[in-house]
């Protein structure tokens, strides 16, 4: 058994849970916080202190990896979805690792969940490629060739009639102009149709919270790619950062040296 804690960061909660790496099983409760109003970084980072002391506090040598609605760049946050702007251009990693008084491994929230599908859900042992994307509040995205994961994809945010995909084809996007299984699935089937046409991928896999109504809407798409709904629901984004990790760094890549 490899244990390591995950800790994934939304726009309305907070939650973490400490992981099997091997099994992807929770050892111990999942524990939710409320995001605190306006998402600052110090806010944040309390309130992650405050979760981690729930869970039991940090053992000694257990990994860390945490998840972010942003796009996170050498420990930088370099965007903010539904989080304060203060996350942009901040060295976020460091400030965690400051409060925490350990190292961390800090990625985007998509890229964890797509991460945890490979590794332990929808999408084990898929070879080739694996495009995961979750229809919430916006639409994230993670590419993973073979099991390795390419960050930081923003598929959400491609264009499409001119229009940024996520704006149109998100849960939210459904919700706000109240639009039936249908005629969401319309704008779904044009902004898969352009994933498909520009990845060719082996497997797309559909998160956030209404992929559990799958039935509803993956059933209308004509893809010639599987498109499944994803398996580890609110768990995905716990399970891809304690399993991140815990992932060594290929031996042949040069260590990262302390530029933050
Ligand atoms: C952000 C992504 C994030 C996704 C889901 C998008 O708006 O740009 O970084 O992964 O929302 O939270």
């Amino acid at each position: 058994m490899a244990k390591a804690l995950g800790i994934d960061i939304g726009g309305t909660g907070i939650k973490g849970a400490l992981v099997d790496t091997v099994t992807g099983e929770l050892l111990s409760d999942r524990v939710k916080l409320p995001t605190p109003e306006g998402g600052s970084p110090k806010d944040i980072v309390s309130t992650v202190v405050a979760l981690i002391d729930k869970i039991g506090g940090l053992e000694d040598g257990v990994p860390v990896g945490l998840c972010f609605p942003a796009v996170v760049r050498n420990g930088r946050t370099m965007s903010a979805a539904n989080v304060s702007n203060k996350w942009i251009g901040l060295e976020a990693e460091a400030l965690f690792e400051k409060a925490l008084g350990r190292d961390i491994h800090f990625v985007n929230d998509a890229d964890a969940a797509g991460y945890a599908e490979v590794r332990f859900g929808a999408a084990k042992d898929v070879r080739g490629l694996v495009v995961l994307t979750t229809l919430g509040t916006g639409i994230g995205s993670a590419l993973i060739y073979n099991g390795v994961l390419v960050p930081n994809s923003e598929l959400g945010h491609l264009e499409i009639d001119g229009k940024d995909a996520e704006s149109k084809a998100s849960y939210a996007a459904k919700e706000r102009d109240d639009l039936d299984w249908k005629q969401w699935s319309k704008r779904l089937q044009k902004y898969y149709t352009h994933l498909e046409m520009l990845f060719s991928p082996d497997l797309f896999v559909v998160g956030g919270g209404v992929s559990k109504n799958y039935e509803e809407f993956l059933p209308l798409l004509t893809l010639t790619t599987d498109i499944v709904p994803a398996m580890l629901r609110n768990n995905a984004g716990i399970l891809g950062s304690a399993a991140l990790a815990t992932e060594p760094v290929a031996a042949h890549v040069p260590q990262p040296t302390a530029t933050k």
